[in-house]
């Protein structure tokens, strides 16, 4: 909506690149899905930034969801984060969906700002006080084989 998770995403690509992981970032409001789902079969993780919208998952992060689940996608690590204003609730349910979907959620480290199951919220604009991809990075990396 306003930029905020963009940002955040924008920083994790940074970070991981920093660190050697391979990666690629999406702009799922204004690329076709399609270029987004390819790399779902390219790379072992996903990280979905989401700012919570009307008590949920901002539509089109909620849609690329769906579209995971209908390709039946297994064996994937998974983590989310998003900014908020009143009530963080996005980065959860997509850390809820994925596991339905069987994704091992990556925990961030216990002493985070705004640390939620499987990813990070934060409130307004980004900062990297308020939403360490530089920890969320190497959370990622604590999990690659
Ligand atoms: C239509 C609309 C609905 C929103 N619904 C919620 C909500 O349910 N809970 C909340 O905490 N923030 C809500 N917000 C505020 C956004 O989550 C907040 O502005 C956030 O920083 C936007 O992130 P972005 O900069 O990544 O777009 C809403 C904003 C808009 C425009």
């Amino acid at each position: 909506m306003y930029g905020n998770t963009a940002k955040a995403a924008r920083c994790l690509a940074e970070e991981l690149t920093r660190l050697g992981i391979a990666n690629s970032i999406h702009d799922l409001c204004r690329e076709n899905i399609s270029d987004a789902l390819r790399d779902v079969f390219k790379y072992d993780t996903i990280a979905i930034g989401s700012p919570t919208y009307n008590g949920g998952i901002f539509p089109p992060a909620e849609t690329f969801m769906r579209a995971i689940a209908a390709r039946s996608v297994k064996g994937r690590k998974f983590c989310a984060f998003g900014s908020y204003s009143w009530a963080a609730t996005s980065v959860r349910q997509l850390a809820e969906q994925a596991q339905d979907m069987g994704f091992e959620l990556i925990e961030m480290p216990e002493d985070i700002a705004g640390r939620q199951p499987g990813g990070i919220s934060f409130p307004h604009a980004y900062s990297p006080e308020k939403c360490s991809m530089h920890a969320m990075a190497e959370a990622i990396k604590g999990k690659l084989a």
